[in-house]
């Protein structure tokens, strides 16, 4: 029987808790303040430590590191009254699995602890075939503390060292090609190539020729013979990214190329054995495409014996905290700079819908990160660009250039005036521009400026 334990002062919200856990089936115990809980919650005796953020000595932050640090497969859930979402934030960043905004539900508590002991059952999983085969599982540029990202890992260490194909569905920006990439070296076949066919990139012909290779004179162009990236990537892996993309004749072709593992170059009769690993991907529902006959069922088939579905990131908001930290520093480092992300800004993120998915959070920051240098990211220099990248009309928001180019001084001036305080001379210094030159600016692009307290 799972096991959690309740931290908090108040005796009512103790037994309230305690009950509405022992009702779901769980064995309860109740630590009366913070210093009894991080005694007990870091014995690993719990599956789950609940504990309050705001408590007398010892707070819930506390807690929260004195289990995390002596048992870090210990899920903890913090506890928040409504307004101290900063506290919360701090708690998902030093590795809380959740919080839950008081006052809540009965149901929306139970589902939190269950997410909570699914991710420990999972984590204690992948970290068991992990150790098991030390060194040889190469992950660590994937990120996340949700059960599906943990789901994945454990897929990939069992999948990867069969040969087996297999097909990665996922929104666009989801990790597909990431985890492709991960199969493929924790397979067998890692000290050899990666190859990797854009099929939405190339004409059906040239798809045809890349993949295949062409005999001299196959057709005009064709100077010399060449070697396809079928056996280019002999004795490796290829990956068809966007495979919903190829002409359904092309598609006959490639079945046959996988089930008879082998090819004919074009213009060539004698068929060459090749030896890869298929993994293909798509952010196509496949099953539509066979219904609207752009996808062969055969094909689908064949392709769908392992099958990965990435989950889109605002179905596993758990993971945000993790990514952020992961981009901020990557970017940071790539940089040289310093740039921190204001509690605000995190709180927006793990309050924002990502279209665009971790790709879309990887270039926010990428851009925050440039633009913020070595000074504070705020909330409003990452919501201007989700407003911007929200606009319908893709990438311009049907503006044009000036408008664009525009919007991106006026937010670079807006930053480097909030970082001085408001002196014009110390933000043009930052923008390295005279401070004549900034008034024009701020002038002609409207910016009223009054210095504001820090956020
Ligand atoms: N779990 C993760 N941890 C860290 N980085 C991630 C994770 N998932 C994706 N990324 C990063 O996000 C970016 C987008 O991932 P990737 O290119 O694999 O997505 P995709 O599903 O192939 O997208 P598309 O359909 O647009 O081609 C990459 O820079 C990748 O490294
Ligand atoms: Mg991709």
């Amino acid at each position: 029987m799972p096991k959690i334990l309740i931290v908090d002062d108040q005796r009512n919200m103790r037994t309230t808790l305690a009950m509405m856990l022992r009702g779901a089936g769980y064995e309860v115990d109740e630590a009366p303040d913070g210093e009894q809980g991080s005694e007990r919650g870091a014995t690993g005796a719990f599956d789950v430590v609940l504990t309050d953020l705001r408590m007398g000595s010892k707070d819930g932050i506390e807690v929260l590191r004195a289990v995390k640090e002596a048992q870090p497969m210990t899920e903890v859930i913090v506890m928040t009254a409504y307004g101290t979402i900063e506290s919360a934030v701090d708690a998902m960043r030093l590795g809380a699995f959740d919080y839950i905004q008081k006052p809540f539900t009965e149901q929306e508590l139970l589902v939190k602890v269950q997410k909570a002991l699914d991710n420990r059952r999972l984590a204690g999983e992948v970290a068991f075939l992990a150790t098991e085969f030390k060194d040889r599982y190469k992950f660590e540029n994937i990120v996340g503390r949700s059960r599906s990202v943990r789901e994945v890992l454990g897929r990939i260490v069992r999948i990867a060292p069969t040969d087996a194909i297999v097909l990665i569905t996922g929104e666009s920006g989801t990790g597909k090609e990431l985890v492709a990439k991960a199969i493929h070296a924790n397979s067998k076949r890692a000290d050899r190539s990666f190859v990797p066919v854009n099929c939405a990139a190339v004409t059906e012909t040239l798809l045809e020729s890349e993949l295949f290779g062409h005999a001299k004179g196959a057709f005009t162009g064709a100077m010399s013979a060449r070697r396809g990236m079928f056996e280019e990537a002999d004795g490796g892996t290829i990956f068809f990214d966007e495979i919903a993309e190829t002409p359904i004749s092309f598609q006959a072709k490639l079945l046959r190329a996988i089930q008879e593992n082998e090819i004919r170059r074009v213009g060539e009769s004698k068929a060459v054995t090749v030896n890869v690993r298929i993994i293909a991907a798509t952010n196509q529902d496949l099953l539509t495409a066979i219904n609207e006959k752009r996808f062969r069922q055969d094909l689908y088939y064949r392709l769908n014996v392992a099958r990965f579905q990435l989950p889109a990131l605002r179905d596993r908001r758990e993971d945000i905290v993790d990514l952020t930290n992961f981009f901020l520093d990557k970017y940071n480092r790539k940089m040289g700079v310093h740039a921190k992300l204001h509690d605000r800004a995190m709180e927006a993120l793990m309050h924002y819908d990502f279209p665009g998915n971790i790709r879309e959070l990887e270039h926010m920051l990428e851009q925050a990160v440039a633009l913020a240098q070595n000074s504070m990211i705020h909330a409003d220099d990452l919501i201007t660009r989700q407003a911007t990248l929200a606009q319908p009309g893709g990438v311009t928001g049907g503006r044009s250039l000036s408008e664009i180019v525009d919007a991106a001084e006026r937010g670079a001036i807006e930053v480097a005036l909030r970082e001085s305080d408001g002196s014009r001379e110390r933000a043009a210094e930052a923008l390295a521009i005279s401070p004549t030159t900034l008034w024009r600016k701020m002038t002609r692009l409207g910016i009223v400026f009054e210095t504001r307290g820090s956020m």
